[in-house]
């Protein structure tokens, strides 16, 4: 490949469950002439995050469906190498909304510049320092608002969102208990990550005993990642003005039918709120949000744990471990520079 052509994996159609190479072909298309204001990335990290299988539905959500025929969105890192904007010099380093591509070319004014001097792996400012680390700070800080001494259950625990709530509310004084899928991502929640429980929802059989045995005393704040019977056994345990946050619902994505909620009740019974969110919400302070997570990395208060796969064409089976619960951690697609 030149830099005359780019190679893009598009979505030629919707799926219906999990997404496969039909509707996800890849194709080289050349390189457009560098618009006014335009910078061109050579792609390095492409995050590969759950919530663009929500993206290639057409079903409403907090952004557009991606477009048929358009490159998948993806949120990328990439290292300039053409631009017709005077705050970007070939050599720097950026993140912007990009796509499952080897080049990103967009308007300049669209790029957050990255320092690359501070040591900082670059591919953080995708996770941890970045909008999954984001995600779980104002999600749980903000919606979650838990207190010293109360009870908060996480769902996807060892991922990337789940990995970083568990540790700030760890870090409130709260009682923190983990549901994540194998005994190994448990024994990661409790051992390094200090979570005071683990559950192995694959193994643990029925949710809700298992949720009251590790919650004797019920649960303060559940951050919701995966919906479904998780999240539905979790509301018959929340105490009495308790509150969900509804952060994503994984185990939703790839499924034709979101599965009934029969103890919605609770939320009368136990005037429980529980509010959704997107962390596009706090776009304002996420300078803020930014500069705590780092000074708790440095401070070695908050571990993160990112995966890293090599090579565009694997975009899309990497995508996919994300649904059955493969990955470790932040997943990112590496593009590695020649
Ligand atoms: N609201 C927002 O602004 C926002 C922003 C970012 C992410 N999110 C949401 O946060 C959640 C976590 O995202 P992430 O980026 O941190 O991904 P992640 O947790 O690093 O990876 C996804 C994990 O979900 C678990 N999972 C997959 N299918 C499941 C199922 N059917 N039931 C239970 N668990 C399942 C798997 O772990 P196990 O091995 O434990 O099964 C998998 O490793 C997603 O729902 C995502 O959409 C929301």
């Amino acid at each position: 490949m030149t830099e005359t052509l780019n190679r893009q994996y598009y979505l030629a159609s919707r799926p219906a469950g999990e997404p496969t190479t039909a509707n996800v072909p890849v194709r080289e298309v050349p390189l457009p002439a560098l618009g006014a204001g335009e910078v061109r990335l050579r792609n390095l990290y492409i995050s590969l995050d759950p919530a663009i299988r929500g993206w290639m539905s057409d079903e409403p959500n907090y952004i557009e469906p991606i477009v048929l025929g358009d490159v998948v969105r993806a949120s990328v890192i990439g290292r300039v190498v053409a631009s017709a904007h005077k705050d970007f010099a070939v050599g720097d380093v950026a993140m912007t909304m990009g796509g499952w591509e080897a080049y990103t070319q967009v308007q300049g004014a669209t790029l957050n510049k990255l320092d690359e001097t501070l040591g900082i792996p670059l591919s953080q400012f995708l996770g941890v320092l970045g909008p999954t680390g984001l995600t779980a700070y104002f999600g749980l800080l903000e919606i979650g608002q838990p207190k010293a001494g109360e009870t908060v259950l996480v769902s996807a625990a060892a991922g990337a969102v789940g990995s970083v709530v568990g540790q700030i509310a760890k870090m409130q004084g709260c009682r923190v208990v983990g549901m994540a899928g194998s005994e190994a991502k448990c024994n990661w929640l409790t051992g390094e990550l200090g979570f005071d429980a683990a559950i192995n929802y694959k193994t643990c059989g029925d949710y809700r005993q298992a949720i009251a045995a590790a919650c004797p005393d019920g649960v303060d704040v559940y951050f919701d990642n995966v919906g479904g019977e998780i999240l539905d056994a979790a509301l018959r345990q929340m105490n009495r003005f308790g509150r969900v946050v509804v952060c994503g619902w994984i185990a939703s994505y790839n499924a034709d039918e979101v599965p009934h909620l029969k103890n919605l009740w609770q939320l009368v019974a136990r005037s429980v709120t529980l509010r959704g969110f997107v962390v596009l919400d706090f776009l304002e302070r996420f300078p803020e949000g930014v500069a705590q997570l780092a000074q708790w990395v440095m401070d070695g208060k908050l571990q993160s744990r990112e995966e890293i796969i090599d090579g565009l064409d694997n975009v899309l089976p990497g995508f996919l471990r994300l649904f059955n619960g493969s990955n470790q951690g932040k997943l990112v697609l590496r593009i590695p520079e020649e």
